[in-house]
């Protein structure tokens, strides 16, 4: 009888081999252990059109590892809400390959919910040095750099020029030019991204960064907002909506509203990330050819960005890993880098572009965003970083539509957050 358990075994195997090949759809010869065969890539649905036909130029190259990619919602909260539901425990593990923002690889590493991976399959060594450091998590790889991001000051090159000013590189001047000569222009003077959601978060750590402070020490373990820097930081943005150089719009713009009202000859200055210099200055838009950009500006000079940008991550219950690093590998290799700035207008991570003639030609803006992305500040890392971001959000907001002072707003910033680490 032995054979036939012998053989009911077999069959079992070949079995559960034939049922792994159906459902993940990998030739056999790539099939279990090999970690081969389609996957999904989950990112969010802004800036996206480029990406279609780069993902088909590799499910042409690769049919047995075809992806598919899934857009979520433009704003960076609801997108990783939709991640944060799929990846969890019970979650429908619907996404292989991640574009996650990179402020939330801790969280998403702490949880389990992405795999290490290993350093030797990337080209970490030909990346703008900063943006590795937003990938790791407890000395280890969790995700790769694929887009990095850094604030810039965009404003009316025409209308400076008109009155014989430079582009300001400190607050007292911006204030100063968009307090006086965006009226005259029948422009308004400033705006960022200021509804509560994270680029609010940004753009308060960007002033507060700029004034000399912090929000988190230590890793996310030392609440460190409370401090003169802070207020003048969130000051600086509350006295703009209250004076009115700051319109009250504004407290309504996520990145896309904001870039509307520039570029349809709107605002003098406008806190923005690349992209919406590239798309102001595209022929259609009512401001072609009258746009500059500059670093952001601080109290005394130069200001501080925060460190944008997204990394590829692998969910932890990835179908296909192995293929799921090969897409990665694709999508941060050299040619399709290049793509991600001419096609899709984002700051690709590859150091050598920045100093490509033909790119700085075409793509003015990168000498300074080059320097501006080396000189960013991460935002906090934390394993809560969602809930750390909510706190600045709600308070910040507050500050800026008047309804507490920048002084208690930050005393009640620093009370949240400890409760929150
Ligand atoms: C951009 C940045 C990202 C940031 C988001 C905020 O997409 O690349 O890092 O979190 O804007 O809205």
């Amino acid at each position: 009888m032995r054979w036939i358990h012998a053989a009911g075994r077999g069959l079992l195997v070949l079995l559960v081999i034939l049922t792994g090949y159906a459902a993940s759809g990998a030739r056999a010869d790539e099939g279990a252990g090999s970690g081969r065969g389609p996957l999904t890539l989950a990112t969010a649905g802004d800036l996206t059109g480029y990406l279609g036909p780069l993902l088909e130029g590799w499910n042409r190259a690769h049919p047995d590892e075809r992806v598919t990619l899934v857009e979520l919602p433009d704003s960076a909260d609801e997108t990783r809400a939709q991640m944060a539901t799929d990846l969890r425990d019970g979650g429908r593990h619907r996404f292989d390959v991640l574009n996650i923002d990179v402020n939330w690889t801790s969280e998403f590493a702490a949880a389990d919910w992405i795999r290490p991976l290993p350093r030797d399959r990337f080209p970490l060594g030909s990346f703008l040095p900063p943006v590795v450091d937003t990938a790791t998590y407890d000395g280890r790889l969790y995700a790769v750099p694929y887009v990095t991001n850094a604030g810039l000051l965009l404003y009316r090159k025409d209308v400076l020029a008109a009155e014989g000013v430079p582009p300001p590189r400190t607050w007292a001047e911006l204030e100063r030019y968009a307090e006086t000569i965006a009226p005259k222009h029948g422009l308004d003077g400033y705006a960022g991204q200021f509804l509560p959601y994270e680029g609010l978060t940004v753009n308060a750590a960007e002033s507060v960064y700029s004034a000399g402070g912090s929000i988190l020490g230590d890793e996310g373990e030392r609440v460190t907002v409370d401090s003169a820097a802070a207020r003048e930081g969130i000051g600086f943005l509350a006295r703009g909506v209250r004076e009115g150089w700051i319109p009250k719009a504004a407290l309504a713009y996520k990145e896309e509203e904001s870039k509307q009202a520039f570029q349809n000859g709107r605002l003098l200055f406008l806190r923005n990330w690349p992209y919406a210099y590239v798309s102001a200055s595209a022929p259609d838009s009512a401001v072609a050819g009258k746009v500059g950009a500059v670093p952001l500006p601080g109290p005394d000079g130069p200001g501080t960005s925060v460190l944008g940008g997204s990394n590829l991550a692998v969910g932890a219950h990835a179908r296909h890993p192995d293929s799921a690093a090969r897409l990665i590998a694709y999508l941060t290799g050299e040619r399709v880098q290049r793509q991600v700035l001419t096609r899709g207008a984002l700051p690709p991570v590859r150091a050598d572009l920045y100093e490509d003639p033909a790119l700085i030609e075409a793509f003015p803006y990168l000498p300074t965003l080059r320097e501006s992305v080396l000189a960013a500040a991460p935002r906090p890392k934390s394993p809560r970083y969602d809930q750390v971001s909510l706190a600045v959000q709600a308070v910040v907001h507050d500050a800026l539509t008047g309804r507490q002072t920048p002084e208690a707003a930050v005393r009640r910033l620093a009370r949240e957050l400890a409760a929150i680490s």
